[in-house]
């Protein structure tokens, strides 16, 4: 909910390491999140309001050009830049199944169209850390292009992208976001992998947690995460190829 200049959201088990994780980005001059400023009288967390638009449940033609893409490729690689260093002693999330033992940064991991403030066509800041947490670069970038793409099986595209655009698009981000050449010949494998082991979280998630977990199950995205992981398999060498190398310029 909006109040004046600010939003009040629901506090949650993990909101001051989403607050310490957002006062480190500040420190390391990152202007592309929203800060944390306390709770209010209901208990509710307050942060700061980013003014700009945000994609709604069915994504407009607004959200899918190539620049706005490019720009959340960039938007990513400045997040990591600034995430770069910072271990979460003090405030530690919670441990997540399926979490990397070695994390490499803590990250958002749910930069999705939802989840992205756009202004003047541009990826502006980043909202929503609710899924923040340790991971590795690859495996937050991968799943931003994932969301941007989209990385979907032709059953559930929902905008007229075709593969054709899926390739040209995950191309973009990569150079964008500046994958190097082994991730982007791992990346069809990678992201069936994690197809996989997410089709188990989210199961597991809907039995043990319900709520929106077992409605987003019920509805089926179960076999979208599993049609997702035969699509990238299925189009590994025509993927690959479509990556190509990373420019000179980006090493
Ligand atoms: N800090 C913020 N600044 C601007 N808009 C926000 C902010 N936080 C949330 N919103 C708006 O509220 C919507 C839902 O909030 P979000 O934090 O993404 O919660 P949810 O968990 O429901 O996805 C967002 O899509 C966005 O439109
Ligand atoms: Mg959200």
């Amino acid at each position: 909910m909006r109040v004046g200049d600010t939003v009040r959201r629901p506090h949650q088990s993990q909101s001051y390491a989403v607050a310490a994780y957002l006062d480190h980005l500040q420190r390391a001059s990152f202007d592309g999140s929203p800060r944390y400023l306390g709770r209010d009288r209901l208990g509710r967390d307050v942060l700061t309001f980013v003014e700009g638009d945000v994609a709604g449940a069915v994504i407009d033609d607004r959200f899918l050009g190539d620049d706005l893409l490019a720009s959340v490729g960039h938007l990513v690689r400045r997040l990591h830049d600034a995430s770069a260093g910072y271990l979460a002693r003090d405030e530690p999330f919670p441990r997540r199944i399926g979490a990397e033992d070695q994390p490499e940064i803590i990250s958002h991991l749910d930069v999705t169209p939802q989840n992205v403030v756009v202004r003047d066509g541009r990826a502006f800041a980043l909202i929503d850390f609710d899924l923040a947490g340790p991971t590795s670069k690859f495996r937050d970038s991968y799943n931003a292009a994932m969301h941007w793409v989209p990385l979907l099986h032709p059953t559930d595209v929902r905008t007229g992208v075709e593969l054709g655009d899926q390739l040209r698009r995950l191309r973009v981000f990569a150079d964008a976001y500046g994958w190097s050449a082994d991730e982007r010949a791992s990346l069809p494998r990678f992201g069936a992998d994690a197809a996989s082991r997410s089709w188990d979280r989210m199961r597991e998630r809907a039995a043990s947690e319900g709520g929106g977990w077992a409605r987003m199950w019920n509805e089926g995205v179960g076999d979208l995460i599993r049609r997702r992981g035969e699509w990238l398999l299925a189009n590994e060498a025509a993927i690959v190829r479509a990556l190509g190398s990373p420019e000179a310029s980006e090493d």
